[in-house]
This record gives structure tokens, C-alpha cells and sequence, in this order.
């Protein structure tokens, strides 16, 4: 019985733990380095730490009863973040005084009367709805949603009822809509579905079976068909189109890695890993300067370890290796950081907040 459950435990955490286990060391140890030998000039790059538990967090309640902002996005004018929620909806936050207020409800919201009130009914995510990831288009202004149970949802620059404008790909469902981003030069649409198996509600299930019938999908909003770009996918998660268009990183969270997926140009269907992590990695957001931020929902070492997690790690364009990583126990995960203009903008799914790190 006893090796049973080693054997269970070994498949959960079993992300490249050689790997993982040495990176911590480094991570640990490099802070240290630096210190002792601070009269030596330091040629290594060492990777910078940053704790996100002192008073320049800002937390941004959300209303009660509802929690998970899991993505957050932003409008052409800067305004937001918006985020979809665990009832469904998505919010907009206008500022402290005015707070969160309702962006966008989804067809469930007038048809379903559990979804339409802002009961204290805990509902299954299922019935009502739960958005994820989430992007503008700047062009055009709509608001891109990918709701893990009701499909790529599309909402209106001024907001209201989300359309449905896609259900499938390839003559099969989607089943557990996850990570999204938008190319805003041409107006595809990237997301992932995690897995056609396994519903958002198992994702534990994803992980410690090792699923692989994930899929990379592409919406073109001419043609208002859904290309299947990769299938058999091991967990896919976030996705983030480079600044060229020609590729787009996508977080494999039970590999603990960013893969490079090239979708344009000489190198179209061709795949390489990006990054390797010290932890699951979940939303991935370019950081505006050819490298990604990558939410960690927990690492890789942390079992039984009572260190301060890692929550988050930016990795440099080229090579993806990590320069920097946010950690702090006031999430128990995080699952996007967002950096706009040197503040960063973190999400959870599993917190009634959002919250504001500002400028380093
Ligand atoms: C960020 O800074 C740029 C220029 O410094 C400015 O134009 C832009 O409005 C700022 N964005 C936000 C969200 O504050
Ligand atoms: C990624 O590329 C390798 C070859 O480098 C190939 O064997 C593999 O099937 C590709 N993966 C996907 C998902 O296309």
C-alpha cells in the first residue's frame, strides 16, 4: 500500500524532478553567490528575485461570493484588467473607488435562473460557465474569451452578452477551453483546448495521468472556421503569440515547459521546447520585450517543503532561460502576471482578489 501511494505521488510531481530540484539549488544558491563575492565584478547572469509580500502588493477584492480572476486582459485604452470569474462573468475594474463591475455574461446568465442572480448558491462552474483565458482585439475592440465548458466566446467592445462563435474544431468538441491570445496584426485567435477528454473540474486528472489529447487551435475571424494546428498535445495551457506573429509559446503543464509552436512562415509546424520550469506552468504573457512571464501553480519541489514558493518566473526571449522570479505566500497560486509599463498585474484562480505589484 504503502509504495502504491509513493508510486501515485512520484506520477503527480513527476515534472523532470532532477531538473527542477537542480534549478532550485541554483535559484537558492545564486542570491548567496552574489553576496559573497559582491567586490568581484559578477559576469554570471544571475536571476533576479523578487518577493511580492511587502506593501507595494495592491489587492483588488472582488465581490462577494464570487473569486478566480484566472486571466487578466486590458483594452486598447489601457483600461482594466478585465477578468473572467467563478460565476461565469466577466469584470472590469474600474479604479478603488468604483471597484469591479460586470464587463460581460454569457447566454446561461438569461436562460439558466441559478446563473442570473447573484445568488450565494454555490453552482457547478459547468452550468454557468467558467471564462479563462482572455485578449482583446485592439482593432476591432472585441473582447476574445475562452470559457473552459461553453467555447470560444466573443464580446462586443462596449461589453454585454458574449457570443458563442465556436464550439469545435475538426468535427470534435471542445472540452476544456483553457489559455488564448490574440496575433493583433492579423486577428487570429490562438488558444488551447487541455484536454477532450478530461473537463477543467479533473484537471489534477490531466496531470497525473499524463493526458495527451490536448489541442493548439487557431480562430480566423474571416473565415469563422477553427483550424486544429497540433493535436495529442501533453496538457497544453497558456499561449502567447511573439511579437512577429510567426509563433506562439504554449505553456505544457504537466511537462513543466514553454514550447515554441512556428505558425507562420519558412518554419510553419514546427515545434521546439522554449523553456524549461521549476514548477506547472499556467498563463504565459509576453512581457513586451521578446520574453514571457509564466505563473507557476506550484513548483515542482514544493511538496512537503515549507520554503516560500515560487509563483512566477519571467524567461528571457532567445534561449528562455529564467532571469527573474516572483515568490511570496499571498497566493497559494498564481495563475498569470501581466506587466504593463513595470507594473505587474497578477491573477489567481483560487483567490477573491487580484492584485497590483508596482513599478520595480
Ligand atoms: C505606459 O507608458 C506609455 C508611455 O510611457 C504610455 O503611453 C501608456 O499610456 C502607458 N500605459 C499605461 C497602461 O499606463
Ligand atoms: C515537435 O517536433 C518534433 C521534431 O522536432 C516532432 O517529432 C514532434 O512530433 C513535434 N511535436 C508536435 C506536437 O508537433
Amino acid at each position: 500500500m504503502h509504495r502504491d501511494d509513493e508510486t501515485t505521488r512520484a506520477m503527480a510531481y513527476s515534472c523532470r524532478p532532477s531538473h527542477a530540484a537542480s534549478f532550485l539549488i541554483a535559484l537558492l544558491a545564486l542570491p548567496l553567490l552574489a553576496a559573497a563575492s559582491s567586490a568581484a565584478p559578477a559576469p554570471a547572469p544571475a536571476i533576479k528575485i523578487k518577493s511580492m509580500d511587502h506593501r507595494g502588493l495592491s489587492v483588488m477584492p472582488l465581490p462577494s461570493p464570487v473569486s478566480g480572476p484566472e486571466s487578466l486582459a486590458f483594452d486598447r485604452r489601457g483600461g482594466g484588467p478585465y477578468a473572467g470569474v467563478s460565476d461565469g462573468r466577466v469584470l472590469r475594474w474600474r479604479g478603488r473607488r468604483l471597484g469591479w463591475t460586470v464587463f460581460a455574461y454569457n447566454s446561461r446568465h438569461k436562460s439558466v435562473g441559478m446563473c442570473a442572480a447573484k445568488k450565494k448558491l454555490v453552482v457547478p462552474e459547468s452550468v454557468c460557465g467558467r471564462p479563462l483565458g482572455l485578449q482583446f482585439h485592439h482593432m476591432t475592440g472585441d473582447l476574445y474569451v475562452a470559457d473552459a465548458y461553453l467555447g470560444l466566446l466573443r464580446v462586443p467592445a462596449r461589453g454585454g452578452m458574449a457570443e458563442v462563435v465556436a464550439t469545435e474544431a475538426g468535427g470534435v468538441p471542445f472540452n476544456f477551453l483553457n489559455g488564448l491570445d490574440v496575433d493583433q496584426k492579423t486577428g487570429h485567435v490562438y488558444f488551447t483546448d487541455s484536454s477532450t477528454f478530461y473537463r477543467r473540474s479533473q484537471y489534477l486528472l490531466v496531470v497525473a495521468l499524463g493526458d495527451e489529447t490536448g489541442r493548439l487551435l487557431r480562430y480566423d475571424p474571416r473565415t469563422r472556421r477553427v483550424a486544429v494546428l497540433h493535436d495529442s498535445l501533453s496538457y497544453p495551457n497558456g499561449v502567447a503569440v511573439a511579437a512577429d506573429g510567426s509563433s506562439v509559446v504554449v505553456s505544457h503543464t504537466a511537462l513543466c515547459e514553454l514550447r515554441r509552436y512556428w505558425v507562420r512562415g519558412a518554419r510553419v509546424g514546427e515545434n521546439e521546447t522554449f523553456a524549461e520550469l521549476p514548477g506547472y506552468p499556467d498563463n504565459v504573457r509576453s512581457d513586451g520585450l521578446g520574453g514571457y512571464w509564466v505563473a507557476l501553480s506550484h513548483g515542482a519541489d514544493d511538496a512537503g517543503v515549507d520554503a516560500v514558493p515560487t509563483l512566477a518566473v519571467r524567461v528571457g526571449p532567445g534561449d528562455g532561460a529564467v532571469e527573474e522570479a516572483l515568490e511570496g505566500l499571498s497566493f497559494a497560486t498564481v495563475s498569470e502576471v501581466a506587466e504593463r509599463n513595470g507594473t505587474l498585474w497578477v491573477g489567481s484562480v483560487d483567490t477573491p482578489y487580484a492584485a497590483e505589484l508596482g513599478p520595480r
